[in-house]
């Protein structure tokens, strides 16, 4: 079976005590902490920058999973890097010279990832998946933590896993919006097996209890 990893999110967190919410999700059982960077230009939202990754980074050991919505993402890759980024994402729909932003990334030492929105189409990932680690798939319009799974993304999912194992090639698929305990069975059985969980971790009452049931509805 494909290693399952859960990712909170924590857009969703109570950001008057980020560190004590950081350490309950590590402590949890989080696989990695996924990072929402947002610049109000690429997303109507503004979010965090490198201070909050590098005071999330001194609270876990848990690798940190940095999703970059940023119009400019190469101007900001070595600032992620330094800061304590282990993975880094960046959306094809940015990439003016996505090629070189993925191969920075990787000098870095990082893993590096591309993420589609939802209307984005696969054939986007053409010159790129062979250098890739993982493919995050957007199940959500980015911007903001609580909305809908949109359910097209099953196919979407389905199709990359196929192409992934066509190719024979070792890459990721992340699935980033709307994962609950109501979707996470479509997601996985679709070929994802990287979740990111934002509201419905943060949102309940006991972190462990959640990360366990998703963990367990993944691994069935
Ligand atoms: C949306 C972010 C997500 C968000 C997910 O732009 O990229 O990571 O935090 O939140 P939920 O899990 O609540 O949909
Ligand atoms: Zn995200």
């Amino acid at each position: 079976m494909r290693r399952i990893l859960i990712a909170p999110s924590i857009l969703s967190a109570d950001f008057t005590s980020l560190g004590d919410e950081i350490r309950a999700v590590d402590q949890a059982g989080a696989d990695i902490i996924h990072v929402d960077v947002m610049d109000g230009h690429f997303v109507p939202n503004i979010t965090i920058g490198p201070l909050v990754v590098k005071a999330a980074k001194a609270v876990t050991s848990k690798e940190l999973d940095v999703h970059l919505m940023i119009s400019n993402p190469d101007a900001y890759i070595e600032a992620f890097a330094d800061a304590g980024a282990d993975w880094i994402t960046v959306h094809v729909e940015t990439g003016r010279h996505l090629h070189r932003t993925i191969s920075r990334i990787k000098d870095f030492g990082k893993r590096a990832g591309v993420v589609l929105n939802p209307a984005t189409s696969l054939s986007t990932l053409d010159y790129i998946l062979e250098e890739v680690d993982l493919v995050m798939l957007m199940s959500v319009n980015p911007g903001f933590g609580g909305q809908s799974f949109i359910l097209s993304c099953l196919d979407k999912i389905r199709k990359l896993r196929d192409r992934i194992d066509t190719l024979g090639i070792e890459v990721d698929i992340e699935i980033d919006g709307g994962i609950s305990s109501r979707t996470i069975g479509d997601a996985v059985a679709a070929g994802a097996n990287i979740f990111v969980a934002g509201s419905a971790v943060f949102g309940s009452d006991d972190y462990a209890a959640t990360i366990a049931e998703l963990r367990s509805l993944a691994e069935t």
